[in-house]
């Protein structure tokens, strides 16, 4: 079945997302039935264009690699539209939002979400902004709308997690959801280990690609922050946002800090952390000590983990990447299936 899918932002994500499209494109038609065709990419920087009989996706990944504007791709309907004025012409089934992340306002994701979803259009997102910030809002709007809002890719990144949760786990109740959410943080603390100083290995880390743009959301936990206000919302049931929720970075951890935690058999994890005791639900973001037998403390560099309490199951572990290119473009990937299979069940 054919899946009309626009893009609104041209970055890592969005390049990983059509390279897997290329890739596993006969896989994907073989296997699910799924023939997406990318009829509209919209990117602030790297131009706009749309062609309801499809984009050709090896052409724009070309140009975006050459550092060109996608605009220079031939025989295309339009050119230069905005995300707005995409969304509105588009007639995608799918919009798959993947502009850069404001963790504290949201925008301009937060609108490109609404617009589609009220127009009954699907959205897919890795972004973490509208997710953690207005979450409730946006999974209204779909449902008012026949639409879905899919976020899989926020947490984790194609590491399953919020589907895992529940599909796979449909049944249990989670009491609690504790776990390492942020890479870049984790590859920090992991190399003080080996002596290095926290300066030296974070500028290692925005060379490799896992810190955000600004890396102060790593190392303050923002980036873990706004993940743990949307694991306790979709899978929680709570209405939080970030500002309900104590968070402190990796900042002041210092290399005697480290010293001390391994003479007591401890590591230092940046911790994620949603419990519910007595009918409440309490969330946290903090570095704590962790004993070095708990699984938790052998996830080691830019890998995330994260430790589901199940009423069923007991502790249910998954670890994974949580960042990359080819990964959350991959997150894209399942949200759209799962959107698929929805409509052809
Ligand atoms: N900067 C994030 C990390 C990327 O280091 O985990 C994925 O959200």
């Amino acid at each position: 079945m054919e899946h009309k899918l626009a893009l609104i932002g041209f970055g890592t994500v969005g390049q990983g997302l059509c390279e897997i499209l290329l890739s596993k494109k006969e896989l994907l038609r073989k296997e699910y039935g799924f023939e997406p065709r990318v009829v509209a990419v919209s990117d602030m920087l790297k131009g706009s264009v749309y062609d309801p009989d499809g984009l050709e996706l090896e052409k724009l990944l070309e140009l975006a690699k050459a550092g060109r504007s996608l605009e220079e791709l031939d025989g295309v309907k339009e050119k230069g539209w905005d995300a707005l004025t995409t969304i509105a012409n588009c007639g995608a089934d799918t919009v798959c939002e993947l502009s850069y992340t404001d963790i504290k306002t949201g925008q301009p994701a937060t609108d490109h979400c609404r617009a589609a979803l009220g127009q009954g259009m699907n959205i897919v997102t890795s972004n973490k902004g509208p997710a953690a910030l207005f979450y409730r809002e946006l999974q209204e709007l779909a449902a008012k709308n026949h639409a879905r809002f899919m976020i899989e890719g926020t947490v984790m990144s194609g590491t399953p997690v919020l589907n895992l949760v529940r599909n796979t786990l449909a049944g249990n109740e989670i009491s609690a959801i504790r776990g390492i959410l942020n890479g870049t943080t984790n590859f920090i603390l992991s190399q003080m280990e080996t002596g290095r100083e926290y300066e030296e290995v974070l500028a290692e880390a925005q060379k490799l690609g896992y810190a955000e743009a600004d890396p102060t959301a790593d190392v303050e936990g923002l980036d873990a922050l706004a993940k743990v206000t949307i694991l306790a919302n979709v899978l929680m049931g709570e209405n939080l946002t970030p500002d309900d929720i104590p968070c402190r970075g990796i900042t002041r951890i210092t290399l005697d800090d480290i010293n001390q935690a391994r003479n007591e058999g401890k590591r230092w994890k940046l911790i994620g952390e949603i419990r519910r005791e007595g009918g409440k639900v309490h969330a946290e973001v903090a570095p704590m000590m962790i004993p070095l037998e708990h699984p938790l403390a052998g996830v080691m560099g830019a890998t995330n983990a994260l430790t589901f309490s199940c009423d069923l199951m007991g502790d249910v572990t998954i670890n994974g990447p949580g960042a990359g290119r080819i990964e959350t473009g991959y997150s894209i990937l399942t949200d759209l299936l799962e959107i698929h299979r929805g409509k052809e069940g």
